[in-house]
Parts: C-alpha cells; sequence; structure tokens
C-alpha cells in the first residue's frame, strides 16, 4: 500500500527545505518549511536540520531526500557543494539516525526531473529530456522515452581547460562575479550549446531557483533546440524526492 502524503526533501547548498507531498497529484499538502544548511554542513549537522523539519511536521513515515551529489545505494559519492565529509556517508542511515523515519534518497536534480516528468512539462514528452537545475550548483537530469538515466553530472563538463560548467554559469556564479542577467545569460547559453552537441535532446527544462527569470536571459539563448522553464519551478526536488520514496521498496 502507498502512503498518500509522504515527506519529500531537498537538501541544498545553502538551506533545506521539506513538504508533506500528495504522491498521486505531486501537490504540496499545506506549506512549505525551510532551514538554513548549518556551517560546517556535515553529516551530523545536515540530519539533526532535517530532523528539525520532521518535527516541524510532526511526520512519522518514510522521508525522501533529493541529495546535491552523486548517490548510489544510499551514498553520497560525490560533495561538490557541502562538506567533503559526505562523501562515502550514507544518507540514509545517517537521516534514519537522526529522525527514526525510513529514507530514501536520490540525487537533487534527478529528484527534480522525476517530478517535472510526471507532473509538469516533461509529461509524456518522448525523446531524450534534459533538465537543468541553476542554483548554488548546476544539476542535471536525463530521460529517454520518460526514463531516468540516473546521476549525470552535466553540472560539471568543461568549458575550458580547469573550468568546469557550474564554477562558470550557475547561479552562485552569477551573484558571485554580479552579473547582468544578459551577461550570465550569453554564459549560460554556451553551456546549453554543449549540453545540446553532446546529448541532441528534443527539449531542454530550465528548474531551481533561477528558472524564475527566465524572461531576463531567454533572449541570449540561440539554440534551435526548445528551451523552457520547468514548471514545478522550486518545488521540484521535493515532489520528486517524494514520489521516488514512495514507489521504493
Ligand atoms: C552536484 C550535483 C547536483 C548539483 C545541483 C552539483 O554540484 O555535483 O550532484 O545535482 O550540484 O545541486
Amino acid at each position: 500500500m502507498q502512503t498518500r502524503n509522504l515527506l519529500g526533501i531537498d537538501v541544498g547548498a545553502s538551506g533545506i527545505k521539506g513538504a508533506l507531498v500528495n504522491i498521486e497529484t505531486g501537490e504540496f499538502v499545506g506549506e512549505r518549511f525551510r532551514v538554513p544548511m548549518p556551517d560546517p554542513s556535515t553529516p551530523e549537522n545536515a540530519a539533526n536540520a532535517i530532523a528539525e523539519i520532521v518535527k516541524n511536521f510532526n511526520y512519522q513515515g518514510k522521508i525522501g531526500i533529493g541529495f546535491p551529489s552523486v548517490v548510489k545505494k544510499g551514498i553520497a559519492l560525490t560533495a561538490a557543494n557541502l562538506h567533503p565529509s559526505w562523501i562515502g556517508c550514507n544518507i540514509e542511515t545517517v537521516v534514519n539516525a537522526a529522525t527514526g523515519c525510513p529514507v530514501i534518497a536520490l540525487n537533487d536534480a534527478d529528484a527534480a526531473g522525476m517530478a517535472e516528468m510526471r507532473f509538469g512539462k516533461g509529461k509524456d514528452k518522448m525523446g531524450t529530456v534534459v533538465l537543468i537545475t541553476i542554483g548554488t550548483g548546476l544539476g542535471s537530469a536525463v530521460f529517454t522515452d520518460g526514463h531516468l538515466l540516473r546521476n549525470t553530472e552535466f553540472g560539471h563538463i568543461l568549458m575550458k581547460t580547469d573550468l568546469i560548467a557550474e564554477k562558470y554559469a550557475a547561479d552562485s556564479i552569477r551573484k558571485k562575479e554580479e552579473l547582468s542577467w544578459k551577461k550570465w545569460g550569453k554564459r549560460f547559453n554556451e553551456y546549453l550549446q554543449k549540453l545540446d552537441l553532446y546529448l541532441q535532446p528534443s527539449l531542454i527544462l530550465l528548474g531551481g531557483g533561477s528558472s524564475k527569470y527566465f524572461d531576463e536571459f531567454k533572449g541570449k539563448i540561440t539554440i534551435e533546440t526548445p528551451v523552457e522553464p520547468a514548471t514545478l519551478l522550486n518545488s521540484a526536488g521535493i515532489i520528486g524526492a517524494a514520489v521516488y520514496a514512495a514507489e521504493s521498496e
């Protein structure tokens, strides 16, 4: 039996957000709750912050977590924008110890992509659909005829020697270098050109915080493949994590 409402959590470099999700409709049940990412963002500190969210919802039951790293069998294998002690750490075990709840973890962009394919603009889309989340880093989710190729890391492709894409065109770089939307948009377009060349997608969706400013930079996008802001914007990670957990053993 599937649980109807499940707690979805989206772990980001600067904050951790959670909401109860109706897994059939993909809608939030009530408000979203956010806690800042503790500094340092160690497993113990982050797990305690997640426990705060669980307490806020007075929740007991399975939790789905979208996590900003490669996640295999619940284990974080990278930590580009988090404390390095996460590498090799079992996210599911650590959060289970802090909350008492069973936990299922997956990559945050994969979670967002799953939500967008089920409830958003990716619904019923065949061919290759790529979702890029634009935030502190660049996350990617790649689908072929609706099937997810897990743990792709297209935010880490090289723009030139020693320059990975997310250090060139993530939203954190736009803020850090105080780039106008136009200047940043030009960089992001260069990134899209590479993705387009490597993946030959039929649709590219943009998620994460900056996707709501799409109008500010869409004039800089020159590739022929359609590029559109995702429908679920910033909620997709939470929704996808909940749905994925609901459907996992
Ligand atoms: C990580 C990805 C993650 C993305 C978005 C990147 O730095 O390597 O795993 O999906 O940030 O959070």
